[in-house]
C-alpha cells in the first residue's frame, strides 16, 4: 500500500527526534496531508498537519511535542466531535501542564527520587515531580522542538536525541502518526542509542468520547484487560507489588463505568485521588494485542487500544482542577478525561522483577499502539 508521510526533522542541535505522519492511502484515493502554520516558537515555525480518511475520521498534529491537537471522530448518526482535550492555540501548549496529547519520553511516569543505577553508574535525572522523576524530567520529548518535512514513502531519517535530563548516552528516536481508513490512529515508536539507557515512550493524549469539554468521563464504560495492577506508595512510586485486581475498584475485566468505583473508599484511589495506576496487561505474546476499550453511551463512540507494550496508565485526569481553560473556552475540571498510557511500568529501572526497560546499543527499541474508533 502506498503512503504519504510527514518526515520531522530536528531543529535543534541538542535535540534531534523523528516524527513521521503517515496516511494510508489507496490508488483510487489520494490523501493529502495538509500543513499550516500554527504559529512561531524561538527555535522557527511551528506547523500544524491535518490527516483525513474517508470515513470522516480527523488527525492534527504539531511539529512541537510531537503533540496531537485535536482528533475528529464521528458519532452514531455521523456527528463528528474533538475527543481530546486541548488548546486553540499554539501559546496554550507552550505552557502544557498536564501534557496534553504529548509524545512522552525518554521515560514515560515516575522514576523514583530521580536516580538509579545502570552498569554500576548512579545516574541523576532532573526531579520534576516532587522528589521524583516524572515524563523524561524539565525538558521531556514533550516540550522538543520538531522541523517537518513531506515525503511520499514510509522512510524515515537518522537523527539524533542526545543526553538529556541525566539519562545516558544518545538516542536516536522515531515516531510515525499513521491513520488508517479503518479510522485507527497508530502510532510507532522507535529507538537506538549508543549507550544503555531506559527508554519508556508513550502519547499522553486525554480522552473524552463524548467530545472534549462535554462535561466528565464518569459514565464512560471501561475494560481494561488486566488482571493486575502495580500497587503505589504514597508518591505514586510503585511499591515493586503486583497487586491482583479481584474483588477491589481495580477490577475493570468486565465493563465498568469509570464512576461506580472511583469514590470508594480505597486506599489506592485516596492517594492518587482517583486512577492513576498501571495496569499490567494480560498478554497472550509480544504482538500488538487488545488492551482495553472504552464505550461512551450517548454518542455511542467506541475506542479500543491496541498495545505491544505490558502496561497500560489508567489516569481519570485528577490534577485538572478547572484551571486550565482550553480548546472554545472549556474549563477542563477533575475527571474532563481520561488517559490510556501505554508503556512499561513506572520507576522499572528501579525493580529488577518489573520488565526491563534497559535498551543497549545494537538493540532497537520498538513499541506500537493503535487506537481504533468506532460506534454501537
Ligand atoms: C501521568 C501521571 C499522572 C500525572 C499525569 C500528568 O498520568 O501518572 O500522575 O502526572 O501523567 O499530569
Amino acid at each position: 500500500m502506498k503512503t504519504r508521510s510527514i518526515i520531522i526533522f530536528p531543529a535543534l542541535v541538542s535535540s534531534v527526534t523523528t516524527l513521521a505522519l503517515l496516511q494510508a492511502s489507496s490508488p483510487q484515493r489520494k490523501h493529502v496531508i495538509k500543513k499550516q502554520a500554527f504559529g512561531t516558537v524561538s527555535e522557527g515555525r511551528v506547523d500544524l498537519y491535518t490527516m483525513r480518511n474517508s470515513r470522516g475520521m480527523e488527525v492534527r498534529a504539531m511539529n512541537y511535542g510531537g503533540i496531537i491537537v485535536s482528533l475528529r471522530v464521528p458519532d452514531r448518526k455521523g456527528v463528528p466531535a474533538d475527543v481530546v482535550l486541548g488548546f486553540d492555540t499554539l501559546d496554550g501548549y507552550l505552557n502544557n501542564k498536564p501534557y496534553f496529547g504529548a509524545i512522552i519520553g525518554r521515560y514515560g511516569n515516575r522514576i523514583a527520587n530521580g536516580k538509579f543505577t545502570l552498569n554500576g553508574l548512579e545516574c541523576h535525572l532532573a526531579r520534576n515531580n516532587g522528589a521524583n522523576s516524572l515524563h523524561g524530567g524539565l525538558r521531556g520529548f514533550d516540550k522538543v522542538f520538531w522541523h517537518g518535512e513531506q515525503a511520499e514513502n514510509n522512510q524515515g531519517i537518522g537523527t539524533v536525541f542526545t543526553c538529556e535530563e541525566g539519562y545516558p548516552g544518545n538516542l536516536k528516536a522515531k515516531v510515525t502518526y499513521t491513520l488508517t481508513d479503518q479510522n485507527e490512529l497508530q502510532i510507532e515508536y522507535e529507538a537506538t542509542t549508543d549507550k544503555a539507557t531506559p527508554v519508556n515512550l508513550t502519547n499522553h493524549s486525554y480522552f473524552n468520547l463524548a467530545g472534549e469539554g462535554n462535561g466528565d468521563i464518569l459514565k464512560h464504560e471501561l475494560m481494561l484487560n488486566a488482571d493486575r495492577f502495580t500497587l503505589v506508595g504514597s508518591t505514586l512510586i510503585p511499591t515493586g507489588e503486583l497487586r491482583s485486581v479481584a474483588g477491589t475498584p481495580f477490577d475493570f475485566t468486565k465493563p465498568t463505568a469509570i464512576g461506580a468505583r472511583v469514590d470508594a473508599n480505597n486506599e489506592q484511589l485516596a492517594i492518587a485521588h482517583g486512577y492513576d495506576h498501571n495496569f499490567v496487561l494480560t498478554r497472550k505474546g509480544s504482538g500488538l494485542e487488545l488492551a482495553g476499550r472504552v464505550h461512551e453511551p450517548q454518542s455511542g463512540r467506541v475506542l479500543e487500544l491496541y498495545t505491544t507494550e505490558p502496561g497500560v496508565q489508567f489516569y481519570t485526569g485528577n490534577f485538572l482542577d478547572g484551571t486550565i481553560t482550553g480548546k472554545h473556552g472549556h474549563v477542563y475540571n477533575k475527571h474532563a478525561a481520561l488517559c490510556l498510557e501505554t508503556q512499561h511500568f513506572p520507576d522499572s529501572p528501579n525493580h529488577s522483577n518489573f520488565p526491563s526497560t534497559i535498551l543497549k546499543p545494537g538493540q532497537t527499541y520498538h513499541s506500537r499502539t493503535v487506537y481504533k474508533f468506532f460506534t454501537e
